[in-house]
């Protein structure tokens, strides 16, 4: 039987360094011969990545904070069953750019929807899936804006004010306290190559850990 991959997600605000980081570990998965694939949410799939744009794209119509979230939902549900839970039955791990816990964080922390709905949407669309390991990108709000907002033009989350994203910062921190094992907070403060340094040794140290696909 083949064993099932290792479903890998990497959180934090806007302007940590999370792409970069993506890549890092996707070659050090390539080095020790891990069989792989990187996707992000929302999207991963074409339907999945149509709602991305319909949440990311500012329009004059305001969207209320539950059309977000049943958005994000349902871009996950689509993500979920056609390309990560296939994925990982082939024994392929999955390096996903984003998942449920941004939920909490953003719809949850920054919008203020109660966690207990999403805790309900999350065991609807996803039964027992959790991800296996989150690396957690943590900087203050402000420094990851600045890098956002250097990137050029901004879509609708990034045009939240800081104060949205320290909230969206507090949920992430607080939740990584609340189930340690699974979490991995990394300084997204530090230089580049230090942050690097990290994502590599922790991706060495996983394969290690589980061996090869
Ligand atoms: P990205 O900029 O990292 O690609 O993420 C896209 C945006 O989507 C980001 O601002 C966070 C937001 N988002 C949510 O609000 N809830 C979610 O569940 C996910 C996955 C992303």
């Amino acid at each position: 039987m083949t064993q099932r991959g290792l479903f890998i997600t990497f959180e934090g605000t806007e302007g940590v360094g999370k792409s970069t980081q993506i890549q890092v570990a996707a070659d050090t998965l390539k080095a020790r011969g891990v069989d792989f694939v990187v996707t992000r949410e929302p999207g991963g799939t074409p339907l999945a990545e149509s709602i991305r744009e319909l949440l990311l794209t500012p329009r004059d119509e305001a969207m209320i904070d539950t059309t977000e979230l049943l958005l994000v939902f349902a871009a996950r549900a689509q993500h979920l069953h056609s390309l990560i839970l296939p994925q990982l039955e082939q024994g392929r791990w999955v390096l996903c750019d984003r998942f449920t816990d941004a939920t909490f964080a953003y719809q949850g922390g920054g919008r203020g929807i109660d966690l207990n709905r999403i805790a309900a949407l999350e065991s609807l669309v996803q039964g027992d899936l959790r991800p296996d390991h989150t690396l957690l990108f943590d900087a203050p709000a402000e420094v990851g804006m600045a890098r956002a907002r250097s990137r050029g033009k901004l879509d609708r989350f990034e045009q939240e004010a800081t104060a949205f994203f320290e909230r969206v910062r507090q949920t992430y921190l607080q939740r990584a306290s609340q189930a340690a094992a699974r979490y991995h907070i990394l300084d997204a403060a530090q230089s580049l190559a230090e942050v690097s340094q990290s994502v590599h040794q922790l991706l060495n140290a996983l394969v290690d850990q589980h061996g090869c696909a």
